[in-house]
């Protein structure tokens, strides 16, 4: 299998792009716009820069790398002759149960269909297609050429095969898998949207300001970054729809969104992509509140 799709060339999509591609696969890179598709392999030129810069690869590399996309705007045209597709588009069930069904009837009948969800249910996703044995969950973490794990989600029907050929392809793109089964949350998420819930509500409570909780955790408990620096990175809003979604899944009081949480996402304070969540990343700021791990 050297050859495959990602659906999606946003914040994730364009590094899962990259990832392959680096490592040698022929990557067709879809979305819906040849607006989205320029921003998206204008990212990837220049993280690739970046890691040429640090000697970590060579401009050789990076011309093979970009050299291993083609882009497209057209699912069909995409997803022909490509043994996995993975899905990476925005995160919403009604979008992801569409893509999945047209997947379903226009990919060859073998070809492996992954999703990159947070939070949706792989099962759920599988029940709309006609291979539910193949369809499981690559859960990437971002920046994804830098993060290592990859969470592999079993969905109630994916087999053995497929599970084991997802693990196996995830080690040669330099990842370390983590088989885990679909329950809300999975196993990344159910851990640690609590914990960043939790963060909010001691904050919310007026227990201590930002700067302390997450400089609590950081040199306390050996984080890289704190709690709510970390919701920043990740999006308020993404952060309120993953908890919904474990509220909702298990029905359970523990995982209800804080209250704070819920009005900075209605006031559109979404973190670093709005440019204010706990932190203010306005282009004054941005440099002393964004981690240089990401920069
Ligand atoms: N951002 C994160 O930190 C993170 C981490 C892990 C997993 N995820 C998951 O990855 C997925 C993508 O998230 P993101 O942060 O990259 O979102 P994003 O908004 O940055 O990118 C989504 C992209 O999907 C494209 N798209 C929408 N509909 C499409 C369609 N029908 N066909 C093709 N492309 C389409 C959009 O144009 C956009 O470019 C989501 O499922 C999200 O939950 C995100």
């Amino acid at each position: 299998m050297k050859h495959v799709a990602v659906i999606g060339a946003g914040t994730m999509g364009n590094g899962i792009a990259h990832t392959f591609a680096q490592s040698g696969f022929k990557v067709n890179l879809i979305d819906i716009s040849d607006a989205s598709l320029k921003r998206g392999m204008d990212t990837i030129a220049k993280n690739l820069d970046r890691m040429v810069a640090k000697e970590k690869i060579t401009e050789a590399d990076k011309a093979e790398t970009l050299a291993n996309i083609t882009t497209f705007t057209t699912t069909e045209d995409g997803v022909k002759n490509v043994g996995l597709v993975v899905e990476a588009a925005t995160e919403n069930v009604d979008l992801k149960l569409k893509i999945f069904k047209q997947l379903s009837d226009v990919c060859p009948e073998d070809t492996i269909l992954a999703t990159n969800t947070s939070s949706i249910s792989i099962t759920q996703i599988a029940a709309v297609t006609n291979r539910p044995d193949k369809v499981i969950g690559m859960h990437f973490m971002n920046p994804v050429p830098i993060m290592k794990l990859a969470e592999i989600i079993r969905g109630y029907n994916t087999t053995d095969e497929v599970t084991n050929t997802i693990m196996e392809l995830s080690k040669t793109l330099g990842k370390v898998p983590v088989e885990v089964n679909d329950y809300p949350g999975f196993v990344a998420n159910r851990i640690l949207m609590p914990m960043i819930n939790e963060s909010i509500e001691t904050l919310y409570n007026g227990v201590a300001g930002v700067n302390e909780i997450d400089t609590v955790m950081k040199l306390g408990m050996a984080h890289p970054m704190g709690p709510l620096q970390l919701a920043d990175f990740i999006g308020l809003d993404v952060c309120l729809s993953i908890l919904e979604v474990m509220y909702n899944g298990f029905k359970n009081p523990k995982y209800a969104p804080c209250p704070l949480l819920v009005n900075m996402v209605r006031a559109g304070k979404l973190g670093v992509k709005s440019g204010e969540g706990f932190y203010d990343y306005s282009e004054s700021r941005k440099a002393e509140n964004v981690s240089k791990q990401f920069s």
